[in-house]
């Protein structure tokens, strides 16, 4: 079966790196915030080009640890899309915030910029701008928006490692950044995983105290925290991967170029990526109207195409608001994630076009 995402072929690549990467903290003896967690932390920072990096146990967290560090919660609103993974949504509940819920723009999937404008309040207090996909979203108005109307955008990039706009990383424009490191993500942990990347001080000092019960140097509480950790083992597997992240990231575009190519005349609605910007092609995401039938057909051919995501958060038990979300609902049922991960072979992506090709719109 060739599968959507592939994190054991990712480990394979880098076996005898990893294996002695976490040999080297086992032996050392010290396995919660040491050494591996500082330098992850440093080379992430480099990475993304903030000054601070804090990790965090999930990318869940990272959310909500972002929204409790701007002190939101209860009373206030925080803008973000439906069409995202739950934890985008659920980190805002976890707060004790309302989320509201926009539509998405068609040709990108990601936050629709006039929608954001007609729901913005005076109790908005944040906007969650998910790069979905590896998608950036449109930032140059997010961020007139926030320096309008004094709101911090936090920038969801749990599927963006590795992505760009307009030559900046991705997690470097907003107040904050959240990225997860679930294994199957462009820089995958082998478990949970997040960090949150700023460039405030302020924002950084109070993150290390509300990851680990709002101690300060001397354990004392200054405020009831979280117990919220990246541990060694997953750092030090994280900074092995890190290395890699840009020459895979390329190969996530390469894929992609090699699909646009193979596909370009068919029936298939193609991703489009937004101007001067840099896809991290987390996911290859296509539209059709008779979405199921390819799927089942490229299953019925060892092909696990996925789909991201089914329900909108919006219409999940949950979550539920009283109005539509057009666009959100209409592309749910058309989307489809084709293969995508950095080792997937050239035979394998001819493979799955023909395969794509074989059905027609019916
Ligand atoms: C867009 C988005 N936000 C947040 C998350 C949450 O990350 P995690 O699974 O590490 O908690 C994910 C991952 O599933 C995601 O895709």
């Amino acid at each position: 079966m060739i599968l959507c995402a592939n994190p054991k072929e990712q480990y394979l690549t880098h076996k005898t790196e990893i294996q002695n990467a976490i040999n080297k903290v086992l032996e050392s003896g010290w396995y919660i915030l040491g050494q591996e967690v500082k330098l992850f932390e440093n080379e992430f920072s480099n990475f993304v080009g903030t000054k601070y990096t804090i990790s965090v146990a999930s990318g869940t967290d990272a959310l909500f640890l972002a929204l409790k560090a701007l002190n939101i919660g209860t009373g206030d609103e925080v803008i973000t899309v439906s069409h995202t993974a739950t934890a985008t949504v659920s980190a805002i509940k976890a707060t004790g915030a309302t989320p509201i819920m926009v539509d998405i723009e068609k040709e990108y999937f990601t936050i629709d910029i006039e929608e954001v404008k007609k729901r913005v309040s005076n109790k908005t207090k944040a906007i969650i701008a998910v790069h979905i996909y590896g998608q950036p979203c449109d930032m140059d108005a997010l961020i007139k928006i926030s320096n309008e109307n004094n709101i911090d955008i936090i920038e969801d990039c749990a599927q963006a490692s590795g992505a760009s706009y307009k030559g900046k990383e991705l997690g470097s424009i907003g107040t904050l950044g959240c990225f997860s490191f679930f294994p199957t993500k462009n820089l995958g942990a082998i478990g949970d995983g997040g960090a949150i990347t700023t460039n405030c001080e302020k924002l950084y000092n109070k993150l290390l105290k509300l990851r680990q019960y709002g101690w300060d140097e001397n354990r004392d509480s200054e405020f009831s925290g979280y117990n919220s950790r990246l541990d060694e083992l997953q750092a030090a597997i994280l900074r092995v991967k890190l290395k890699y992240l840009k020459q895979d990231t390329k190969k996530r575009n390469d894929i992609a170029k090699l699909y646009y190519e193979a596909l370009k005349n068919s029936s298939l609605i193609l991703p489009k990526v937004r101007d001067n910007c840099y896809h991290s092609f987390h996911l290859f995401v296509v539209r059709l109207k008779n979405r199921n039938q390819l799927k089942e057909y490229l299953k019925s051919k060892n092909i696990l195409a996925m789909i991201h995501y089914e329900k909108p958060v919006h219409l999940q038990e949950a979550f539920t608001i009283n109005h539509d979300l057009n666009c959100t609902e209409n592309i749910a049922g058309e989307i489809l994630s084709l293969p995508m991960y950095p080792e997937l072979s050239e035979k394998d992506i001819k493979y799955i076009s023909t395969k794509c090709l074989e059905v027609k719109e019916s």
